[in-house]
């Protein structure tokens, strides 16, 4: 079988080895290298240009190289073919240690004495035990599910959003468009990790941070298009936010002229909360592709009809 590999980011050259490793009978052609097109039946990819798959005549499946596929389901000449998710352990654990991370920088005050340190000012707030800071996760799949669960091995009181109900150990959980205002009620920090649908673009607005705790912070790690830029600007004037950490934009790299760059309050980290190994991440593309060969089902199939 061949694939095709396809991205600007990952590394070409060590996911070809990883693959092909596993998979003696693959080859794999990284793209602009493709060979003849019709020779192609399978593609791992992230963030392709529009129309690059609908090329491929002979395309069976298409596996992405990010847990997200939006920009994949933007593209209006996508091939009506299986589409698969990354779900990996690397991915899931390098996330859930941004969110820990993050979620403590917060709850230890450290914005607050970078703050202090610019004017020398010694003077110390007394710690609290993370059981006293309520964190929200927006989303409880993959990447979500296992941030709660380590929040919640933490100490952090954890509240999750989803739209079916979970069980996670230490998880308040909270489903659907009804238990909304119930799960953002009160909360120190809300973490985002949903999918980017139509129903979750612009949800992180003015109306959401007003019914957070006051002074809450905002830990953004999905999509840029999840939040609505000017009302966090806002807020954070306001203090109504007291500040915010934002590694996914709408316009992606951000510009150097956008007022997230130097605001005192707002961080910007260049999309990189979480990441895949090639090591980790072939093994589960090898085993989807097995399937394909051997006509099982695929694992993480994307419904779109959902979105996600
Ligand atoms: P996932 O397993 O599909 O989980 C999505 C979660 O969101 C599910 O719990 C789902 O609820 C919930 N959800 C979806 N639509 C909802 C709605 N309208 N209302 C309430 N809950 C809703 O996805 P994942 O693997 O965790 O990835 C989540 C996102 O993280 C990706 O889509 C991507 O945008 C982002 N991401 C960012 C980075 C980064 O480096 N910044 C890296 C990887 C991924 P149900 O469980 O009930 O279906
Ligand atoms: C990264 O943003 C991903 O979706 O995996």
């Amino acid at each position: 079988m061949v694939l095709l590999f396809y991205s600007e980011e990952d590394d070409p050259v060590a996911w070809k080895a990883a693959l092909e490793a596993r998979l003696p009978d693959l080859e794999v052609r990284v793209w602009p290298r493709i060979g003849d097109p019709r020779e192609i039946e399978a593609a791992l990819v992230w963030r392709p240009p529009p129309g690059m798959l609908a090329e491929l005549p002979n395309l069976r499946a298409i596996f992405s190289l990010g847990a997200g596929i939006d920009a994949l389901l933007a593209d209006l000449t996508l091939p009506e073919l299986p589409l698969c998710r990354m779900v990996d352990p690397s991915l899931t654990r390098s996330m859930s240690e941004y969110a820990l991370t993050l979620a403590l920088f917060y709850h230890r005050r450290l914005d607050l004495y970078e703050e202090r340190q610019r004017a020398a000012r010694w003077r110390m707030e007394m710690p609290r035990p993370a059981a006293e800071t309520t964190v929200g996760i927006m989303g409880l799949g993959e990447l979500g599910g296992d941030a709660a669960r380590t929040l919640a091995a933490h100490g952090f009181r954890v509240r999750g959003w989803s739209r079916s109900r979970k069980r996670i150990a230490g998880v308040e959980s909270c489903a659907g468009g009804k238990e909304f205002d119930r799960f953002l009620d009160g909360l120190d920090i809300v973490i985002c990790l949903l999918p980017l649908t139509p129903e979750t673009e612009n949800i992180l607005d003015a109306g959401l941070f007003a019914r957070l705790a006051p002074g809450a912070c905002l830990v953004h790690l999905a999509r840029g298009a999840h939040l609505v830029e000017q009302d966090l600007l806002d807020a954070v004037q306001r203090g109504r936010l007291r500040g915010a950490v934002i590694d996914v934009f709408r316009e992606e790299p951000l510009p150097p002229d956008h007022p997230f760059w130097r605001h005192p309050r707002i961080r910007v980290t260049p999309h990189t909360a979480s990441y895949s190994l090639p090591e980790t991440g072939a093994e589960v593309v090898a085993d989807n592709i097995r399937r394909l060969r051997d006509g099982r089902p695929l694992r993480h199939l994307v419904r779109r009809e959902r979105g996600y």
